[in-house]
């Protein structure tokens, strides 16, 4: 295990490996509060509330999920182990459906222990080689990143007014992130960017996490809501779109943070190159198409009350919360991955950066 952790990582291991430390981003920007996560109920629930949250930094978490459960069943024979292991790691994966990262990494994980059962090594030796490949994935992604943003950056100019939807920087990744590394890179290149950020209804992501990392970093950040991407498009603020993705079938279909298709639609409207930017983890090459990805619901005091002093509709009032939709692939430039820049026909591009053609 060789990486060395940045005391801002969203997630990391304890020296002693018992403990995952998160940064609980629920709290962001008032708070920097660390969680410390070593049992089963504690990742679910760090997933589920989003304290750690954005898809590569989920499947960060869950590698050393998988690996933290593995420790505490390591005494037991192997038939026993893998029972308890894979047990824990169906109910990790049921926590969050629609960030295909997350059963990515159990499965990675899964794949591993079973490999290291069936070539004979003891539980104990195969709880070694989890924590080892939880590393891997950490280290993995902060590389991917790196080489998205420099792709991103490439498309960029000196200038641009860009706008971005949720947050896709490194507190949901692990470094740079996906959706804001090139603007990020580009920061430090010495470019000018100037950055709207959709406040991000109903959890707000955008106003809080967003603008968070690029205030920080020193870019000109500017939160809007929702509904004023349209004018300022108009008025041509923005010259590129940049939104990170939770999940890519295979013909290009994207689910990303519910609002990012009403500003694709508006990007094509207005002309303006909407990119999606991820890391191959999140294709997933068996959806055939975004009609297949399930769109997690969550609750309704989600837009009633948070954030409100006073509960802001009617008692009686329904409320409807998906937390995701899908671009369809014909509104996207470009699909911005570690293995490349991805251009229509997608289905193609897909196939032949992941292997299956
Ligand atoms: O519900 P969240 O905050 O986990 O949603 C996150 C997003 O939609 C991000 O845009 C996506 O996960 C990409 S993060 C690099």
């Amino acid at each position: 295990m060789s990486l060395k952790y940045k005391e801002t990582d969203p997630v990391r291991l304890s020296d002693d490996r018992s403990t995952i430390i998160v940064l609980d981003q629920t709290k962001l920007p008032d708070e920097v509060v660390y969680l410390n996560i070593n049992s089963l109920d504690q990742m679910y629930d760090a997933i589920k509330t989003l304290a750690v949250r954005g898809a590569p930094c989920i499947g960060v978490f869950a590698g050393y999920c998988m690996a933290v459960l593995a420790e505490k069943y390591k005494e037991l024979d192997p038939e026993d182990f893998a029972e308890k292991v894979r047990s824990d790691a169906a109910y990790l994966d049921s926590s969050r459906p629609t960030a295909v990262n997350l059963s990515w990494a159990v499965k990675r994980q899964l794949k591993l222990m079973d490999t290291g059962l069936s070539s004979g090594l003891t539980p104990d030796k195969i709880t070694d080689r989890l924590f080892d490949e939880a590393v891997i994935i950490h280290e993995e992604d902060i590389g991917m990143c790196m080489r998205i943003a420099e792709y991103g950056l490439s498309l960029l100019h000196d200038g641009d007014g860009i706008l971005t939807h949720c947050n896709a920087g490194a507190l949901a990744t692990t470094r740079y992130g996906t959706g804001l590394g090139p603007i990020l890179l580009g920061r430090e290149r010495g470019y000018v960017f100037h950055v709207y950020s959709d406040e991000t209804r109903p959890l707000l992501q955008g106003a809080r996490l967003t603008a968070f990392e690029l205030v920080n970093a020193g870019v000109d950040e500017t939160v809007i809501c929702d509904n004023m991407a349209s004018l300022l498009m108009k008025q041509g603020k923005i010259q590129a779109v940049l939104v990170g993705c939770d999940r890519i079938a295979a013909n290009g279909d994207t689910a990303n943070k519910i609002g990012t298709s009403g500003v694709a639609i508006l990007a094509k409207h207005y002309g303006i190159p909407f990119y999606v930017l991820g890391t191959y983890s999140t294709i997933d090459v068996k959806m055939p198409t975004g009609d297949d990805i399930e769109i997690e619901y969550r609750e309704p005091d989600e837009i009633r009350t948070m954030w409100y002093e006073k509960p802001m509709a009617p008692k009686g009032a329904k409320f409807y919360n998906p937390a995701f939709d899908v671009t369809d692939h014909e509104l996207i430039t470009a699909i911005i991955t570690d293995r490349g820049i991805l251009k229509p026909p997608y289905d193609r591009a897909i196939a032949t950066v992941m292997g299956s053609r």
